[in-house]
């Protein structure tokens, strides 16, 4: 076996991945392997113990339901490092490794004086995982600030540069969640954050914290700290309460439906999109078809948001998904709306969507 001189201590068989997802389920992966630059990946890919077999690219496990052992090679990304390496007049540009915690690397922005990214603060995950699925929070999405990123292709073994018109993204969407979908491991990511810099407090929550503040004119960090607040606030702490954030996509629907559904429930939450559809609020929909709070064995949804699926102790991903489809059922019954999963499913049962 030629390739284990390289790998002494990389490629791990038979590893529990409970303490690696957030929603703190169960699962083993075949291998694992922890990989903190190419040339340790090179090394794992090419030990034949893992020749052929099926692979995944783990990040926080934020984001991610696990559904039954996984018979392949789980890659963490450990990519580390964090830098401005270029300024124009206009902007900064700032790198960081993939496998850097999101949080850490956007108050570390802050901190040198780079605002931009303040409303994603405390989103949970790592700065590779990020355009994946293009996080948003408080009236931003992370594509906004997003100039590049270098990904490693596992199907070729190349390095590969992405520019921000590669990536495709959308709402909660990239290239790589579609065509893309399983192919890379984002080692790093690039960001532009301009000098000019333009506060964003118009969603509700957080302009009342800094109103609460008695804060009039705030500075990226001031908004940081005010997101933060909000976020505890609202979301569980996946080191209390496990989850994985949002657990459906805002829905999107036709005009002609929203309408419809508008005349039945006048307070509905809607947002109009740029293509005359209107996306609803899961949350909302999921609390009057009755879930809010509600469990269904070891599993529910949230009782402060119930977009979040938590797992209140011993939870398997047949669970999740027992929950996932009476949850829908309700919505679908309830308003006509389809829901669709929000984070990525890994496992070898029938797949979650
Ligand atoms: N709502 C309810 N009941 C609930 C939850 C929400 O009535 O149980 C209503 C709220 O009152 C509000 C509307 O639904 O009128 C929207 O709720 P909220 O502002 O909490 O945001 P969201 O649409 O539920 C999205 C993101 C979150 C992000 C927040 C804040 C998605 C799938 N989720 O949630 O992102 O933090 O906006 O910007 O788009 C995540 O992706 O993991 C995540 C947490």
């Amino acid at each position: 076996m030629s390739g284990l001189g390289h790998t002494p201590d990389l490629l791990r068989p038979d590893v529990a991945l409970d303490g690696f997802n957030t929603l703190r389920l169960p699962a083993r992966a075949a291998w694992f392997a922890r990989v903190e630059d190419v040339d340790g990946l090179r090394a794992v890919l090419d030990d034949p113990r893992v020749a052929g077999l099926p692979r995944f690219v783990l990040g926080g496990g934020s984001n991610l339901v696990l559904n039954g052992d996984f018979p392949g090679l789980v890659l963490q990304v450990a990519f580390h490092g964090r830098s401005k390496i270029f300024e124009d007049e206009e902007a900064h540009y700032v790198k960081a490794g993939g496998g850097e915690n999101w949080h850490d690397f956007v108050r570390w922005t802050l901190e040198q004086g780079w605002g931009g990214l303040e409303n994603l603060s405390l989103v949970p995950g790592t700065v590779g995982a990020a355009p994946v699925q293009n996080i948003g929070a408080y009236g931003l999405e992370m594509a906004e600030f997003f100039y590049s990123l270098r990904a490693y292709d596992l199907e070729t073994g190349k390095t590969v540069g992405f520019d921000k018109a590669d990536c495709h993204f959308g709402y909660r969407d990239s290239f790589f969640k579609q065509g893309g979908a399983g192919r890379y491991l984002i080692a790093g990511v690039t960001f532009r954050l301009p000098k000019r810099w333009v506060p964003r407090t118009g969603y509700a929550d957080v302009a009342r914290a800094l109103a609460e503040a008695g804060i009039a004119q705030p500075t990226p960090l001031q908004i940081s700290d005010a997101v933060i607040q909000v976020r505890q606030a609202k979301l569980p702490d996946p080191a209390v309460l496990p989850n994985a954030g949002s657990f459906f996509k805002n829905p999107v629907v036709s005009a002609e439906h929203h309408a419809r559904l508008l005349a039945d429930y006048p307070a509905m939450p809607s947002y109009p999109q740029p293509d005359g559809q209107v996306k609803l609020a899961a949350g909302w929909l999921i609390e009057q078809a009755g879930w809010k709070g509600r469990v269904l064995g070891p599993v529910g949804c949230y009782a402060r948001q119930a977009l979040v699926v938590v797992n209140h102790g011993g939870a398997s991903g047949a669970h999740v998904a027992a929950l996932r489809a009476a949850v829908c059922a309700e919505v679908l019954n309830t308003f006509g709306v389809e829901l669709e999963q929000e984070p990525v499913t890994l496992g070898m049962l029938s797949p979650l969507s």
